[in-house]
């Protein structure tokens, strides 16, 4: 069987071909996306996208371990990665490698994945000397936007741009063997990349990012908003919808089930 991709395969990647990469957070959609995919993120974008939760901050390590042991049991050969959800790693290094070693153990996932603030290069760099391949996310970051209001582009003027940048250089130099970087302006993105020796993974961050991420829903068109950066490749909420609608039909007019759909006991004979 074809092996797994490893966090080393993904750092050697910088400069070169595109990285790419998408969420998932099933077992069916990881087996659909694995052959397309040189990485899958297991995100706590599960919280909105398939929890209906307002926003990430209510995921829970549990939500993270058992999509992630679906998501492992899906795909045989992209890397999956698991993000650390809010109040997982942020207390300190202590904290941090404690949740991420259980994730991993319990997952059996390759990586872990931490939105990474000012002060947060720290805590990745006692994980990654201990032997956690550890993804970075810079820029706009999710679990900050209580704290920082709204999801709004970030780096437009340069006091923010130059901490971001300043973020993502501390990340790597902490061993970060990747860098999200989220909703960013052209600009800036191209500057962190240029600084990093990671590959950085664009989200709403322009082409100038060494691969791209997606959340899934969003570009099937399951999930209803569609921020400027998402491009819709399908529309699964319509289909989802006329299959519905076809299926109340026929329950309705009794043309469901039919004799081919229907089990009968032998002819005493
Ligand atoms: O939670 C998530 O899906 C993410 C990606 C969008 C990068 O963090
Ligand atoms: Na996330």
């Amino acid at each position: 069987p074809q092996r797994r991709l490893s966090a080393q395969d993904i750092r050697a990647r910088k400069g070169g071909d595109p990285v790419v990469c998408l969420t998932a957070y099933d077992a069916p959609t990881a087996a659909a996306l694995d052959a397309h995919c040189d990485l899958l993120l297991v995100g706590d974008s599960v919280g909105m996208v398939v929890h209906g939760l307002p926003n990430t901050i209510g995921v829970t390590l549990e939500m993270m371990v058992l999509h992630g042991q679906a998501v492992m049991r899906g795909a045989q050969k992209a890397m999956v990665v698991i993000d650390m959800p809010f109040g997982s790693y942020e207390a300190g290094p202590e904290q941090a490698f404690a949740n991420c070693a259980r994730v991993m153990k319990e997952t059996g996932a390759q990586g872990v994945k931490l939105e990474c603030g000012p002060g947060a290069a720290e805590t990745v760099a006692y994980l990654v000397q201990r032997g956690i391949p550890v993804m970075g996310h810079v820029g706009l970051r999710p679990q900050s936007t209580l704290a920082e209001g709204g999801f709004k582009a970030k780096g437009k003027d340069e006091a923010e741009a130059s901490q971001i940048l300043s973020d993502a250089e501390a990340t790597d130099t902490a061993g970060a063997f990747a860098i999200v970087v989220e909703g960013v302006a052209e600009g800036l993105a191209r500057r962190i990349t240029a600084a990093v020796s990671a590959p950085t993974i664009g989200i709403g961050a322009s082409a100038a990012c060494d691969g791209q991420i997606l959340v899934t829903d969003d570009m099937l068109g399951r999930f209803e908003w569609t921020p400027r950066f998402v491009r819709r490749y399908a529309d699964l909420r319509g289909v989802i919808d006329q299959a519905a609608a076809q299926y109340a039909e026929d329950v309705r007019a009794r043309r469901f089930p039919a004799e081919v759909e229907t089990y009968f006991s032998k002819k005493p004979g």
